[in-house]
């Protein structure tokens, strides 16, 4: 049964052009029937209405606090009604009201090796701590977000990425969106495959 797909973004959304690419390849079996950015000038916002599909913003209101922002996420979301939420981008912490609504079907993305660099700027710090001679690699992963940990959650994959004596920063952040955008998709077809909850 093709799985329906809501997508969370706050960016370029290069990892959401990969899902969109294998789902019309037929590489996933899925559709995204939603996308959803909390920045209303994402760039890949325009990805999604390329491809025919439905996009909303759910920006943050001032003073508005997480649980109240997330209350109004759900309802934006659930109209979708997916069987999976991927976090591909996406810059926001969830809290539980959210979570709580989307059991074990919030997937997230994260620019590292499971337990190293959660948070902002991932790439970037294992990036200085290889020019400091701490590191020779860093990585992605792919897990379920059950609950509010910071890129913390039951792994579904992750991959190894090497760091370059001759790097840049750019070199990196390119080799490891490469990797991003592979096993988000992989990660998706067996998910779907064999659901997790
Ligand atoms: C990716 O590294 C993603 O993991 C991080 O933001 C970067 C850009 O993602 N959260 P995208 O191009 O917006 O998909």
């Amino acid at each position: 049964m093709t799985a329906r797909l809501a997508v969370l973004i706050s960016g370029s959304g290069s990892n959401l052009q990969a899902i969109i690419d294998a789902c019309r390849s037929g590489a996933l079996d899925a559709k995204v029937h939603l996308v959803v950015s909390n920045i209303a000038t994402a760039p890949g916002l325009a990805r999604a209405q390329k491809a025919g599909i439905k996009t909303a913003i759910c920006e943050a209101v001032e003073g508005e606090s997480r649980e109240e922002y997330d209350a109004r996420l759900v309802r934006v979301v659930q109209r979708s009604g997916p069987d999976l939420v991927v976090l591909a981008g996406w810059m926001r912490l969830l809290s539980l009201p959210f979570l709580t609504r989307f059991t074990g079907q919030v997937v997230n993305l994260h620019p590292a090796l499971p337990g190293e660099y959660p948070g902002l700027h991932a790439i970037e710090r294992a990036f200085e701590d290889s020019r400091s001679g701490t590191r020779d690699h860093t990585g992605v992963m792919v897990h379920l977000v059950p609950d509010e940990g910071i890129d913390h959650g039951p792994v579904l994959a992750s991959e190894q990425v090497p760091i370059l004596a001759d790097d840049t920063l750019e070199s990196l952040a390119a080799r490891v969106h490469a990797v991003e955008h592979r096993l988000l998709v992989t990660t998706l077809v067996t998910l779907i495959a064999a659901p997790a909850r």
